[in-house]
C-alpha cells in the first residue's frame, strides 16, 4: 500500500485547529481508497521564533524535502514576531522548492452564498494561477538612510523570461484541461502594463508568446484594476486568471468574498515539476481572535487537502472529498459562525468525513 509522508506545519492562531480537520480528512480519505498518510508535525511557529531566534531550522527545506507534500496551517503572530519576519518561512518554503505556481481555485458552492449579489454557483467558477516565487515579492532592495530626510525604501521587482514564461505556460495548460472538462477555456492576463512599464510590459510580451502556442484557448487580458471591479461585475467572464505575485495575492482576497468568504478558500503551492514536495494551505491567516475556541471554519484547509490529494494523483479520493465538502455545504446544516451558523470546527469537519462513501 502506498502511504504518503506528509509534513504538517500548524502554525500560529488558528492553524492548529485547521491542521488537526484536515489531517483527519486525510487520513479518512485514505482508509477508504486504499493508501495510507503518514503525518509529521512541526511546530514551526511563532514561538518557535522567540526560542530559537528563526522561524525554522536551517535545515528545515532539507528536513522537508523528504516528504511527500507540505500541509501549512497558518503563520503569524504579531504581538510576538512582526509579521514580515514570520512570513519569512512561508515564502522560504515557496521559493526553495521554487513552488512557482500557487493556485487558487475561487468557486461559489450551492448553499453557500456570497455577499455580491452578481455571483451565484453558475457565475463563480475560476480557478487564479499566481506567479509565486518572484515578481514583487523578490524580496531584494533596502532601506536607506532611514531617519535622514533624504531616507527611502527601495523594493525590487523581478520579472524574468523563464518564471513568466513557464507559470503563464501552466494557466494555459490548465485552461486547456478545464476546457476539456466543459469549462470555458481561456486565460485572461491579470496585468499593469500602463504603469509598470518595464516588468508588465516584458510580463504581457511573454504572455502573447505563449498565448500563441495554444490557439484552441481564448485568452484577453485586463489590468488589474479593472479586472479587481469586473471580477464583483461580471465574475462569470472568468475561467484561468493569470497574474504576478502581488496582484495575485490582492485578487485572491477579492475571489474569497466571491466564493463565501475566506473560510472556504483554499490553495496550493505547486511545483509542476515535482522536483521537490509542493505545499498546501488556506488563504486565510492565523485569525487570533478566533484561535483555540473551534469556532474557525475548516472547509478552506480540507480543501487545500483536497487540492493536495488531487496532485498526489490520488485523484479518486479527492473527487470524493470534494463531493462531501459539497454535500455538506448545500445541506447547510454543519456550518461555522463565518457562514452564518454555530456549529464548531470539529463538528464541520465530522460532517465532512461523515457524507464520504462508506
Ligand atoms: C497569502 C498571504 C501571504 C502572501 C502573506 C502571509 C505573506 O497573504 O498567501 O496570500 O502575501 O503571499
Ligand atoms: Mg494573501
Amino acid at each position: 500500500m502506498k502511504t504518503y509522508t506528509l509534513a504538517f506545519i500548524p502554525g500560529d492562531g488558528v492553524g492548529p485547529e485547521v491542521a488537526a480537520e484536515t489531517a483527519k480528512a486525510l487520513q479518512a480519505c485514505a482508509e477508504r481508497f486504499g493508501f495510507a498518510v503518514a503525518v509529521t508535525n512541526f511546530a514551526w511557529d511563532c514561538d518557535y521564533y522567540l526560542k530559537h531566534g528563526k522561524m525554522m531550522p536551517d535545515d528545515g527545506l532539507d528536513t522537508l524535502r523528504a516528504f511527500d507534500a507540505i500541509f501549512l496551517g497558518s503563520v503569524g503572530d504579531p504581538a510576538k514576531v512582526p509579521d514580515h519576519i514570520s512570513l519569512t518561512s512561508l515564502l522560504t518554503i515557496r521559493k526553495g522548492f521554487d513552488q512557482y505556481v500557487n493556485l487558487r481555485p475561487i468557486i461559489l458552492h450551492e448553499g453557500v452564498s456570497s455577499p455580491v449579489t452578481t455571483c451565484t454557483p453558475a457565475t463563480v467558477n475560476m480557478v487564479v494561477v499566481r506567479e509565486n516565487t518572484e515578481g514583487e515579492y523578490s524580496r531584494l532592495g533596502g532601506i536607506f538612510a532611514p531617519d535622514a530626510p533624504h531616507g527611502f525604501a527601495s523594493q525590487m521587482a523581478i520579472f524574468s523570461r523563464v518564471g513568466c514564461e513557464r507559470v503563464i505556460r501552466y494557466a494555459f495548460e490548465l485552461a486547456r484541461e478545464r476546457k476539456a472538462a466543459g469549462h470555458k477555456g481561456k486565460v485572461t492576463n491579470c496585468t499593469k502594463s500602463n504603469a509598470l512599464n518595464y516588468s508588465m510590459v516584458y510580463w504581457d510580451a511573454i504572455f502573447k508568446e505563449v498565448a500563441a502556442r495554444y490557439p484552441d484557448i481564448e485568452s484577453n487580458y485586463y489590468l488589474v484594476d479593472a479586472l479587481s471591479m469586473i471580477m464583483i461585475t461580471d465574475p462569470g467572464q472568468f475561467d484561468v486568471i493569470v497574474a504576478s505575485n502581488l496582484f495575485g495575492d490582492i485578487i485572491t482576497d477579492l475571489g474569497a468574498v466571491l466564493q463565501g468568504g475566506i473560510g472556504v478558500a483554499a490553495g496550493a503551492n505547486l511545483d509542476p515539476e515535482r522536483r521537490g514536495p509542493s505545499m498546501f494551505e488556506p488563504i486565510h491567516g492565523s485569525a487570533l481572535a478566533l484561535a483555540g475556541k473551534g469556532k474557525v471554519n475548516p472547509i478552506a484547509s480540507i480543501e487545500s487537502g483536497r487540492l493536495m490529494l488531487d496532485f498526489l494523483g490520488e485523484k479518486e479520493a479527492a473527487a470524493a472529498l470534494l463531493a462531501a465538502v459539497k454535500k455538506v455545504l448545500a445541506e447547510g446544516k454543519a456550518r461555522t459562525a463565518d457562514m452564518g451558523g454555530n456549529s464548531s470546527t470539529s463538528q464541520v469537519g465530522d460532517a465532512i468525513r461523515a457524507a464520504l462513501p462508506g
